[in-house]
């Protein structure tokens, strides 16, 4: 199909170009935004790169049209930025990098558009149009989308075009040139084949694994970003299996690749976790968007190596899998500077949960075995059940039906649970203060234990959910510890 830009987005070329002429200098938009509009994924994200200063450009640009408040530098970065509505501009200006020959560090001066183009980190990203040429071609109607991508000449000096056609990540230069300027470039690499679902090229890829090892000097946060592309991707399987393949999960996760293994003893395997747990993942990914649902199918197992243990009478088992797992999302979300929020709550207690469900699979189960279950996991309920109905990966698909009916009844059993007693979002109808009210009590532990008898009470099904019923009982529970109530 044929494509061109979009008239807002050419207008917005044209002005900045009148700038650009004003200054008798060049620029061009270069990067992911003509990459992602020649792929039909349109982008209001641009990047302008000016053989001369990008900060003077964007400050002029800005002043003409009256939005200097909306212009930021960062001189020592040399790069500006500009918000419009919805798009942002980032300018910088372009740079060639020379090698002397007393030292390993390169001299970074100013540059033309091939020089920048050069430095730039795939062939798919280095794709260039001159902004002058946009206003030209505006001006004389020559907006031709059969002759050229997007209606204008793309400046393509390395085959990004047909590299876009053909699905290939490969470097401009010398690979390993590339990833030494900047080696987050190797995830980048794996970023963009699980985003656009392109193959690396094989001496690429090669290049990664040699110098996966380097990605220990790249900052967590700059690598967490690409780690969180990757999650948020169509099949998330395709970004973390290359990040395996490569070498860089070991170092980024090692927790997961070690997972990558089957132990057999006397004859009993058990499944190689770390390929079940991306089975899940991309399952999750088929159904739900919610990105730390995704960290907790990753997580999911996480516990299990550290738990693995053979019994003669029944193979392998992971006891307590799920509580050591819990314990390492912390962890592993503080080393990778991940939210320490609300978010790394959310994983942990679905990695604590994740085998509560199954459990209740059984005509037996009682209404106070659902009715903790919706205490404990309260608004996150579905998003659990999202994880364990991902959770169930066999090649058999009747046995992959079978199970998925029994969650159905699950789900069925909590609803009933739920209409009835509300317990999603629920706090049990005494509270400490109450407690401490009416024995006269300083806070102690006997509050605590009043407490957790009064919860543990209406969630057996003992009492009802009421506040006259917490309250009996809660004055018969003093009685049992010797108190009185004061009035
Ligand atoms: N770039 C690079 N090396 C990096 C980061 C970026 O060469 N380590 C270049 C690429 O040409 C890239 C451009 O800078 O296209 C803009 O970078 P960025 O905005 O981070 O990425 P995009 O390619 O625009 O992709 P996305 O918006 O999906 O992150």
């Amino acid at each position: 199909m044929v494509k061109t830009l979009p008239s807002q987005d050419i207008d917005l070329f044209c002005n900045l170009a009148v700038t650009v002429e004003a200054l008798q200098t060049e620029a061009y938009v270069i990067g992911g935004y003509v990459r992602d509009h020649i792929l039909g994924r349109p982008s209001k994200d641009i990047d302008i790169v000016c053989v001369d200063d990008g900060i003077v450009l964007a400050r002029e640009y800005a002043k003409a049209h009256n939005i200097l408040h909306e212009l930021k530098t960062y001189s020592q970065f040399g790069v500006a930025m500009i918000k419009i509505g919805d798009y942002e501009i980032e300018f910088v200006s372009a740079r060639k990098e020379s090698y002397t020959q007393d030292s390993r560090k390169p001299k970074v001066e100013k540059g033309s558009i091939s020089d920048d183009q050069l430095r730039r980190d795939f062939t798919i990203n280095a794709l260039a149009i001159s902004l002058t040429e946009i206003l030209k071609k505006k001006e004389a109607h020559i907006i031709d989308a059969q002759s050229n991508p997007l209606g204008f000449d793309v400046i393509d000096p390395f085959g990004g075009i047909e590299d876009l056609s053909k699905k290939i990540i490969r470097t401009p230069t010398d690979p390993d040139k590339t990833f030494s300027d900047d080696p987050l470039r190797m995830m980048r690499a794996v970023r963009f084949a699980s985003q656009l679902n392109f193959e690396i090229q094989p001496s690429t890829k090669e290049s990664i694994k040699k110098n996966a090892h380097r990605i220990d000097i790249v900052s967590k946060e700059r690598i967490s970003i690409e780690l969180n592309k990757i999650m948020a991707s169509k099949q998330p399987s395709i970004g973390l299996s290359l990040m395996e393949d490569l070498d860089l999960m070991k170092r980024i996760l090692p927790e997961m690749s070690i997972m990558n293994e089957v132990d057999i003893k006397n004859g009993k395997g058990h499944k190689n976790n770390f390929y079940h747990t991306l089975e899940v993942i991309d399952n999750v990914a088929e159904n739900s968007d919610h990105l730390w649902l995704r960290w907790a199918a990753l997580m999911h197992d996480i516990g299990k190596p550290r738990t693995k243990r053979f019994e003669e009478s029944v193979g392998w088992t992971f006891h307590g899998h799920e509580v050591v797992g819990e314990r390492m999302v912390k962890q592993i979300f503080r080393r990778l500077k991940l939210p320490l929020d609300h978010k790394m709550k959310f994983v942990s207690k679905l990695v604590r949960l994740h085998l509560r469900p199954i459990a209740l699979v059984n005509e037996n189960t009682t209404d106070s075995a659902i009715r903790r279950l919706l205490y404990e996991a309260g608004e996150d309920i579905d998003q659990l059940m999202l994880l364990c109905e991902a959770d169930i990966t066999s090649k058999n698909k009747d046995k992959v039906n079978r199970y998925l009916q029994n969650y159905v009844e699950v789900r069925r059993r909590i609803n009933e649970v739920e209409a009835r007693d509300k317990l999603r979002n629920w706090h049990p109808p005494i509270d400490g203060a109450i407690i401490m009210k009416t024995f006269n009590l300083k806070p102690c532990k006997t509050v605590g234990v009043i407490k957790t008898a009064i919860r543990e009470a209406i969630l057996d099904g003992d009492i009802e959910n009421t506040f006259d019923a917490a309250y009996t009982f809660m004055i018969e529970q003093g009685k049992i510890l010797g108190l009185e109530p004061i009035n």
